[in-house]
């Protein structure tokens, strides 16, 4: 008899539904992306964010078991994301599961939004732990040790701004689009990386540890002096290497920290997951310097699958339903 876990993110901006069966096969995914709404304002706002989820959920639930073909009393286990995220939007993706859960008489487990990022890096031919795993998204920037599956060491983090934070904000400096990752990205490919010498934060510091918000100042500053030289508009042709330049050092940043991270622990096995994972300099450097097991790009950002799969691992390693689950908008690994 197989078993079908159903995945539910709504931790940020993204409403994700999966079907999973016993532990690797996607049998539905759906995703309603925030984005659009959101980039009105520059960023996510809370209490919107809340109210799509509430409207999308339902619908992207039935979705997701029309197209694995199953009704929700066949299940096996539900699992959500209790957190790390925004409180309003985990508190409907919480409440959805708990309610289903109770109608359907099928187990619900509470996920961490990081661990879920973690396996999304992994498949069913592994790697299997001890091995790394740099976690690169809007929120969060760390990289941590993964002794065993549910046994986690956090080497270091960010001091400040989370990578895809420092490149939400340098779009923004740039009077780009957000979310800004995958335009910087793009344009990135056109620009020279040396054309303007931004700082490699925290280079030579012996500890795994991260900063981003005085690249985004300097980044700053530099766009501030080519539009005083330039009648007060920022002429789109330094788009390019202004993009190029300031991603090499965010790049140069991770590899520099995820290089100690071997270093410090011996462990040569590298996992890189989140939004900013779907990076393609960071995807080809981290290639280059660790053969790094990548999620595929789809599964970079937030989605359900990854949900699903961290769900399960822990129900096969005994973890079992919280009668009082809760969300935890400040959940650690
Ligand atoms: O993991 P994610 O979907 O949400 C969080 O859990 O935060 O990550 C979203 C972040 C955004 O900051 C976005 O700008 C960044 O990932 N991102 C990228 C790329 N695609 C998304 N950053 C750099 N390059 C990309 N191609
Ligand atoms: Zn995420």
């Amino acid at each position: 008899m197989s078993f079908l876990t159903l995945g539910i993110e709504t931790s940020c901006d993204d409403t994700a539904v999966a079907v999973v069966r016993d532990g690797w096969e996607v049998l539905s995914e759906f995703l309603s992306s925030q984005v659009r709404d959101h980039a009105l304002f520059g960023g996510v706002v809370p209490e919107f964010a809340a109210r799509l989820h509430l409207e999308s959920l339902l619908p992207l639930v039935d979705a997701a078991l029309r197209g694995a073909g199953v009704s929700g009393e066949e299940l096996s286990l539900i699992a959500v994301t209790r957190g790390p995220g925004l409180m309003g939007s985990l508190l409907v993706g919480v409440e959805a599961a708990r309610a289903l859960s109770q109608a359907w008489g099928v187990p619900v487990l509470g996920v961490n939004h990081l661990e879920g990022h973690l396996f999304a890096s992994l498949s069913e031919s592994g790697p299997v732990p001890p091995f790394l795993s740099l976690i690169v998204s809007g929120g969060h920037t760390e990289i941590v040790l993964v002794n065993g599956f549910g046994r986690y060491t956090l080497l270091g983090a960010t001091r400040d701004d989370a990578a895809g934070e420092a490149y939400d904000k340098a779009a923004k400096v740039m009077g780009l689009g957000y979310p800004g990752g995958p335009e910087i990205d793009q344009l990135a490919q056109k620009g020279d990386p040396n054309a303007f010498a931004f700082p490699v934060p925290l280079k030579n510091t012996a500890r795994v540890e991260f900063s981003f918000s005085g690249l985004k100042t300097a980044l700053l500053q530099q766009v501030e002096k080519i539009k005083k030289e330039n009648g007060g508009a920022l002429p789109p042709q330094f788009l390019p290497h202004l993009c190029a330049s300031f991603q090499r050092a965010v790049i140069e940043a991770l590899l520099v920290k995820t290089a100690l991270a071997v270093r410090l622990t011996g462990i040569k096995t590298v996992t890189a997951s989140g939004g900013v994972a779907a990076n393609s300099a960071l995807r080809r450097a981290l290639t280059e310097a660790h053969g790094a097991c990548l999620p595929p790009l789809p599964r970079c950002t937030d989605n359900a699958v990854m949900v699903a799969l961290a769900g399960y691992n822990a129900w096969t390693r005994g973890v079992r339903p919280d009668p009082h689950l809760t969300p935890d908008p400040s959940l650690e690994l």
